[in-house]
């Protein structure tokens, strides 16, 4: 996921959530090549807030999910959860911290027939529908009630 920039994100105090500049580089066994598999993704969530990462297979979603969660340590980038940095967190603070933190697979079972998108819906309607069905009504009516409400980044 490349160059997303920075001019979408709201100021990093009022986010839940605010990652910066997030680059993970994975080595090619000693080769000295690299898979480039997130190239500067900038995002942030506001309390309340549900944010889908939708893209083609092998674009980098789950690796930037687990970068945030510090599952896979970012070669580059800032994440600030509750305005605590995470990538300077020792093994034990990180650990409570995730506690507070998870994200959501598309359930790859269901997958393509019920909780993919479908190939002819549009994007929108497409992540609007994803979200229906993994969001919780009381965490984003929004969402829930109007597909036109998803914002393409
Ligand atoms: N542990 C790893 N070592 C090396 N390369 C990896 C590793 N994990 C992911 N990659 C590569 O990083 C890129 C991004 O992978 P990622 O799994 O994040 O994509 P994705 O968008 O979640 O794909 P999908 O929709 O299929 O789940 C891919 O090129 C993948 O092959
Ligand atoms: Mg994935």
């Amino acid at each position: 996921m490349a160059g997303s920039g920075t001019a979408h994100l709201r100021p990093a105090e009022d986010a839940l959530l605010h990652a910066e500049h997030i680059v993970v580089e994975f080595p090619v066994g000693r080769s000295g090549l690299k898979v480039n598999a997130v190239s500067d993704v900038s995002l942030d969530i506001l309390e309340g807030e549900t944010l889908g990462l939708v893209g083609e297979s092998g674009c980098g979603k789950s690796t930037t999910g687990r970068a945030i969660l510090q599952l896979y340590k970012p070669t580059a980038g800032e994440v600030k959860f509750d305005g605590v940095e995470l990538t300077r967190l020792g093994g034990e603070d990180m650990r409570k911290m995730r506690r507070r933190m998870q994200m959501i697979f598309q359930d790859p079972y269901r997958g393509a027939r019920r909780s993919g998108p479908r190939p002819r819906a549009g994007t929108g309607s497409s992540a609007a529908r994803v979200l229906r069905r993994a969001v919780p009504a009381h965490l984003d009516r929004p969402c829930r009630r109007h597909g036109a409400e998803v914002d393409p980044l």
